[in-house]
């Protein structure tokens, strides 16, 4: 079998040095600042800033990414959701020279990219940084014409200018993807130019006060989109035409018995939509359909799905959902271990939620059309959410469908009036910044291996983390346990916290090979995603945990520990939400 992008990428690099390390959830474990992970990156902040990362100082991974802020626009040819992103990273290693050299063999060795095909653009130099004139000489040595190269300022930083956290100036590669003549010279500006690979010098942090300073390392940190770079080789226009969705699209196809073309919107959005959720619903967050944050995004693109499969006049009582996410799983699997774990739960939670709207979803449209003379007003608008469970978005959807204006700002009044609407879902979190640790989550982070012991000591020897989650105000915790607990044990459990916070015994660190650690017991949740070498975290001889930190040095530096809920999380696990006071 030919191989594909992402193992030519990762054995490539792996040849020059580079140890493959697993993608990191979809979810941030520990960075509230973002819903999802928008870029391979993301996850490895703390070691671009300087911590040492178990596999060294070359890394490379294809990272699962989520980027929804653009949602509305999937159902064009190259727009998706979720998207993996291959990279490499040099964490205070090779620089400049290596970065290109490998990228530019990579592209026309491997890949076997011919010159004429490429373009590159690189850093003009501003206040902060001078014109990359290494990575000018660099693409010219290599046999780039001058022609081909573009210097820009504002494209030429990552992530951008304005946006606070980890940056530093870059140069990006481009394809010419059309049958026209190749211009000599290069216009970025021009669409039949795409980009394919960005390379990121990453040297400053770009701090909250605006202020720039210098990293203690100088690093490189690379993204290529899978999904775009595999529609150019294999010559299509089209991302959704190539491999990776060609036989998810015949799918729908078939059950719509209807042809792609001329239906290609409602197509690319179910293939589009059903994906995603696949990924989210088996990520360890464990996160399901709800009206906040990342569950209402799930929400929004299922029954966005749903909604195109209706105007394709797919039967929505069949079971097509599952049809198209099981080949998306079997497309996956092998990539993805949570992937093949969670395979039930995807498709009982794809179709539970299909359940839930569809019950209201043909009464809403009738709604829909008998009030759509006009502008749909907030009262409307919030009426067809509360009664129908239609996302604002969707309304606009179809009040765009009909050349209808919708009033969003009223909706949104209403909807802060009538709904306890977590705060965390606030705007900030859209955006896409880079989050940091700070002290509050730390202190979660050590109070969540508390409360994994206690549980243990107090409810059951047998419980096990499930999934964990800290934000600057709580920590969640999902563990197995076949009944709600009793008010005794909550007690229980909050005292036994408090008595070892009160007892201020050390968090140690060691480090030791994963079958040591295993072999001594420490509780660890998914064995696979670790290193060789692990570090383990103990507290007293009641806790000891596989976990990246960081933690607190004693635990007298919690505060009181506070259970605020304890609910069902899903079949056999329990969450528990609590506080640090
Ligand atoms: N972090 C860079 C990007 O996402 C490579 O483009």
């Amino acid at each position: 079998m030919k191989k594909n992008l992402k193992d030519l990428y990762i054995d490539f690099f792996v040849e020059k040095g580079h140890k493959q390390i697993p993608s990191a959830p979809v979810v941030p474990e520990n960075d509230n600042t973002v819903l999802f992970n928008t870029a391979g990156m993301q996850p490895l902040v703390p070691y671009l800033m300087g911590k040492e990362h178990p596999y060294g100082k070359r890394i490379c991974d294809y990272q699962k990414c989520i980027r929804t802020n653009d949602l509305d626009e999937v159902g064009d040819s190259f727009h998706h959701t979720f998207f993996e992103m291959l990279g490499n990273w040099s964490l205070g290693d090779y620089f400049k020279e290596d970065a290109i050299k490998w990228s530019f063999e990579f592209l026309t060795k491997v890949l076997n990219i011919p010159v004429n095909r490429l373009a590159v653009t690189v850093f003009a130099g501003n206040e902060i940084a001078p014109f990359d004139e290494e990575s000018y000489n660099l693409w010219l040595s290599l046999g780039i014409p001058k022609e081909r190269i573009v210097k820009t300022k504002e494209d030429n930083w990552w992530p951008n200018l304005e946006l606070p956290g980890l940056c530093g100036p870059d140069s990006e590669m481009f394809y010419f993807r059309s049958d026209d003549e190749i211009p000599e010279v290069f216009d970025e500006n021009d669409d039949r130019w795409v980009e394919i690979w960005n390379d990121v010098f990453m040297q400053y942090n770009h701090l909250e006060s605006s202020e720039i300073v210098e990293l203690k390392n100088k690093n490189v940190d690379t993204g290529m989109g899978v999904e775009r770079t595999t529609a150019i080789l294999e010559g299509v226009n089209d991302n959704y035409l190539s491999s990776i969705w060609k036989d998810v699209i015949d799918k729908i196809s078939e059950i719509a018995k209807k042809p792609y073309d001329g239906n290609e919107k409602s197509m690319r959005i179910i293939a589009d939509h059903i994906r995603t959720a696949v990924f989210i619903i088996s990520d360890p967050a464990g996160i399901r359909p709800s009206n906040t944050d990342q569950g209402y995004i799930l929400r929004r693109l299922i029954r966005r799905a749903i909604r195109h499969a209706k105007k394709l006049e797919i039967d929505i009582n069949s079971n097509f959902e599952e049809e198209v996410a099981k080949i998306i799983i079997s497309k996956y699997e092998d990539y993805y271990s949570e992937i093949k774990e969670n395979k039930e739960v995807v498709l009982e939670t794809l179709k539970n939620e299909k359940v839930k709207f569809n019950r209201t979803l043909e009464k809403g449209l009738r709604e829909f059309e008998k009030v759509s003379n006009k502008d749909i007003d907030d009262k409307t608008a919030f009426h067809l959410y509360d009664t129908f469970g239609f996302p604002i978005e969707l309304t606009i959807e179809l009040a765009k469908e009909k050349g209808l204006n919708v009033d969003v700002e009223g909706f949104n009044k209403r909807f802060k009036e009538h709904q306890e609407l977590s705060r965390t879902a606030s705007k900030g979190k859209f955006k896409g910044g880079l989050g940091g640790q700070g002290e509050v989550e730390t202190k979660y982070h050590t109070a969540t291996h508390l409360l994994n012991a206690a549980l243990k000591e107090v409810v059951n020897k047998d419980i096990h983390q499930k999934g964990s989650n800290i934000t600057e105000e709580r920590l969640r915790f999902d563990f197995n346990c076949d009944h709600k607990l009793t008010d005794e044990e909550k007690k229980n459990v909050e005292e036994l916290v408090n008595k070892w916070i009160k007892e201020d015994i050390p968090v140690t660190k060691e480090e030791m090979t994963k079958e040591e650690a295993l072999k001594s017991g420490a509780e660890c949740m998914f064995i696979e995603k670790y290193p060789d070498i692990v570090t383990v975290y103990k507290i007293g001889d009641f806790s000891k945990e596989l976990c990246g930190g960081p933690h607190v040095s004693h635990t007298g530096e919690l505060g009181t520990f506070k259970i605020k809920k304890e609910e069902s999380s899903s079949a056999g696990v329990r969450r528990i939400k609590a506080v640090l006071e």
